[in-house]
């Protein structure tokens, strides 16, 4: 019986963790962060520019389980990609806050 009660009781605080964790993306926090980091410059939410929107980006990464993961790691280890036919590092987000950055990637895949 007393198992069966930690069971549930994990089950229930699991689920809920997983709601508090969708609702808790802050898009004006996102916003200002990316602001800040001249992400606008290359992206946005809806229209390509020389970056994918986030929408498409969205799209593309909708049910994959490692898309926070992946997206966590372009925006904090400079990849290479191309702009304009030439190589270029991506920007980083101007932040060490672990927070700001997964609450843009949670914005991003909101999209
Ligand atoms: C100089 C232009 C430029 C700037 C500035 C820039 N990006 Fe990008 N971004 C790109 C390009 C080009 C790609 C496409 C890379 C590819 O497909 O290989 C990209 C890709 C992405 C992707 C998709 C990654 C994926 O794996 O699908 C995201 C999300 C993204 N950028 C977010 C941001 C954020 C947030 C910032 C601000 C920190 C930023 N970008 C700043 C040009 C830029």
């Amino acid at each position: 019986m007393r198992f069966a009660k930690t069971v549930l009781a994990g089950i229930v605080l699991t689920s809920w963790m997983g709601i508090a964790a969708a609702e808790a993306v802050d898009a004006d926090a996102a916003h200002s962060l990316m602001k800040k980091s001249n992400c606008f410059k290359c992206h946005s939410v809806d229209k390509k520019k020389e970056g994918p929107s986030f929408q498409k980006t969205a799209a593309e990464l909708k049910g994959k389980p490692d898309a926070e993961q992946k997206l966590y790691v372009h925006l904090t280890t400079h990849p290479k990609v191309k702009v304009d036919g030439k190589e270029e590092e991506h920007s980083s987000l101007k932040t060490k806050d672990e927070a700001a950055i997964r609450n843009v990637v949670r914005y991003i895949l909101a999209q």
